[in-house]
């Protein structure tokens, strides 16, 4: 059978890594397959290796609750608090020795995989832990997943989690491929990896090199006396199971397992940032039980950030779209957590000052959670005599303005708004980004053509453009190796982006809103104050201290908006998008009933959860309640969390205020 055939060379090239035919016919075999399942769906295998390849659209994951809720893992930087778990552990147990795996902790992101009857069901994302997107189409096309278990002992339904990551060699191979066509490049594995299995096309989602290492089965009943037993009967039956793990009873060789492996995790294809230990027997897991938060039979030790030192070569000014100037250091290439780094924040004046920082300097950077590696001190002993003090910028390095500095301010500004040139370029960026106009059709290299060619000056200048002005401009655009291609807007791409700014009028109001760049005002202030102010007209008349009563807007937030207002070239540009067609006032029934579900209730939230309190707050504000800090008679509900300091019970009661908990919410919402 062809399905059989095509499943037989996958599994040579991957497992073994040999090929018996060409990719060519390997291709041709597989678009065989395809065209008959379109043919003869009800023929079309749910493990059909040609769900390998994609193909389905997602525009919106459903979110699904989690068979069991997806909790984080306790974790430490230091050894001795893992030798006080060790302790903890035993005089809960009552034992003297305890069986512990040592597993790494991969750096990438957590899927739940559901099975039933042998076959992938469900794949979940983590989510806020209790429910997660489905990602099922994307997922099936990671080759390290089994798409279908066969053996005689498998469990009517059971689950597995693991940890999606992008290889360093893929990864670095991709980002290239991402410059060389003119996108933003991606930070660090782990964000590719997040960004990949969240993409709608399943298709580009085969084509990105991820691959999954399975940590964790769960179901009703176990297969196994022991999470060891069970990691051995995952890779038996074809799940990739890491092989760099041990099991010890002893914690000095745990920490001589954590010792070898902060070292050697440099020498490893993909990046881990830790490693998780695991009491091995499920009977004594179950003993040890769960917080509200995270199981007690484990915890996960951190590495530190991993450091290297390089040099300093220069300090370069880079102006936002707000004028923000950010000083960047330019270093020495650099191999750290297995990316090569080239570049470091170095954020503002203060910063650079701090650090003592002088060009040539041989500095230490470091690479945390965050993504971009910072400078974290100097070597003094190794400054050269002759170095002297950095002094930082005056005027703009693009459009030579002096720049200002208001006081409390950490940033300089360039005040040049309207005519500096990455100001203006930002602007447009920043209004035809995803969160804003979404217009997919344009990207930073298009806008700068746009802008080279006298164009586009402002948003509304997009709304002006016909084909006509578009066919055939062309740019060589200089690839970040130093390479070169041409760009050339060509009848295709003239289509694309002629729709896809016209698409764009149908945003709504709160959308652009947050795309004209008001400084301040994030997409969630932007939903608040478009809550308050449904339409333009009023939101421009509202006073200052008519804006500081909306929810969250601030001092800052206010007096930029009035700052804005009270500008005529803003008012103006307000106008044309206006007659363009855009959305200046929001259908606030435009709201599904689904989204309404806590219409103007109000809520207080307390103690411990197990998704932060701002994640709870956001999700009580999407489903249309409202979030107070106090308890008093109007309020609703109370929600109550781990830890609730008794005094806001006593309150709840006396003023007759349910008081619910978590899962009673989430019932609410679901
Ligand atoms: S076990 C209930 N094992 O770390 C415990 N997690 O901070 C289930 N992770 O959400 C998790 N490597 O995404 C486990 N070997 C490993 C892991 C691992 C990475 C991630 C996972 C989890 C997070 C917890």
């Amino acid at each position: 059978m062809l399905s059989v055939e095509i499943s037989y060379h996958n599994r040579l090239y991957y497992d073994e890594s040999k090929q018996e035919i060409s990719d060519y016919e390997y291709d041709a075999l597989m678009q065989e397959l395809i065209l008959l399942e379109k043919q003869y769906p009800e023929f079309a295998q749910a493990d059909s290796p040609s769900l390998r390849v994609g193909g389905t659209i997602n525009k919106n994951f459903q979110q699904v609750k989690h068979q069991y809720p997806m909790m984080s893992l306790g974790n430490t930087y230091s050894m001795a608090e893992l030798t006080d778990f060790d302790q903890r552990v035993k005089k809960v147990l009552g034992q003297d020795k305890v069986a512990y795996v040592c597993e790494l902790k991969f750096d990438g992101v957590a899927i739940s995989l559901w099975y039933e009857n042998g076959l992938l069901i469900k794949a979940v994302t983590r989510g806020d832990g209790v429910q997660g997107d489905d990602v099922t189409a994307n997922i099936k096309t990671i080759r390290s997943i089994p798409l279908s278990v066969k053996d005689s002992h498998i469990p009517e339904k059971f689950e597995v989690r693991g940890e999606i990551v992008m290889p360093h060699k893929g990864f670095e191979e991709f980002n290239k491929q991402r410059i060389n066509n003119g996108e933003d490049a991606f930070a660090n594995p782990r964000n590719a990896a997040s960004g990949s299995i969240k993409m709608q096309d399943s298709s580009l989602v085969a084509k990105r090199p991820l691959q999954c290492f399975v940590y964790y089965a769960l179901g009703d009943h176990k297969y196994s006396q022991s999470h060891s037993e069970s990691l051995k009967l995952l890779k038996v039956w074809g799940f990739n199971v890491a092989d760099y793990m041990a099991v010890y009873s002893n914690i000095d060789d745990v920490l001589g397992f954590i010792e070898k492996w902060d070292e050697k995790r440099k020498e490893l294809p993909f990046d881990i940032d830790g490693v998780v230990l695991k009491v091995n027997d499920y009977h004594q897991q179950e003993e040890l039980g769960y917080t509200a938060k995270s199981p007690r039979w484990a915890i996960s030790y951190k590495f530190k950030a991993e450091q290297a030192s390089t040099q300093l070569n220069d300090i370069v000014f880079q102006v936002g779209r707000t004028g923000a100037i950010t000083p960047v250091a330019e270093l020495e290439p650099v191999t750290l957590a297995g990316t090569t780094v080239k570049r470091a924040s170095l954020h503002n004046a203060d910063f650079i000052k701090d650090l003592g920082l002088q060009i040539g300097d041989c500095v230490m950077v470091e690479k945390g959670g965050e993504i971009i590696p910072k400078i974290i001190e100097v070597d003094l002993n190794q400054r050269s005599a002759t170095s002297t003090e950095f002094k930082y910028i005056t005027h703009c390095p693009e459009c030579g303005t002096l720049l200002e500095r208001k006081e409390g301010q950490a940033h300089h500004y360039c005040p040049n708004t309207t005519h500096c040139p990455p100001q203006i370029k930002g602007r447009i960026e920043h209004f035809i980004s995803r969160k804003a106009m979404d217009i997919d059709s344009l990207g930073e290299g298009k806008i700068e053509l746009l802008f080279d060619k006298k164009l586009v000056y402002s948003p509304a200048d997009l709304y002006d453009l016909q084909a006509p002005h578009l066919l055939g401009l062309a740019k060589i655009i200089v690839n970040e190796d130093g390479s070169t291609r041409k760009m050339v807007f060509r009848e295709k791409t003239v289509q694309n982006i002629i729709k896809g700014i016209s698409d764009s009028k149908k945003m709504p109001f709160h959308r652009v809103l947050f795309a004209l760049g008001i400084r301040y005002v994030g997409a969630t202030t932007a939903k608040k104050l478009v809550a308050v102010y449904p339409n333009m007209t009023d939101l421009m008349q509202a006073s200052y201290d008519d804006l500081l009563k909306v929810d969250e807007v601030g001092e800052k937030i206010a007096e930029s908006l009035r700052m804005s207002f009270n500008n005529p070239d803003f008012i103006y540009e307000i106008g044309r998008l206006e007659f363009a067609g855009l959305q200046m006032q929001e259908e606030l029934e435009e709201r599904s009933v689904q989204d309404n579900k806590l219409d103007g209730k109000s809520f207080v939230v307390s103690g411990v959860f197990s998704v932060s309190r701002d994640e709870l707050k956001k999700q009580i504000e999407y489903f249309g309640g409202k979030n107070v800090t106090a308890l008093s008679g109007k309020t609703d509900y109370l929600i109550a969390g781990d830890k609730m300091g008794p005094a806001k019970k006593t309150k709840a009661e006396k003023n007759n205020i349910p008081i619910i908990s978590e899962e009673e919410f989430r019932e609410m919402i679901t």
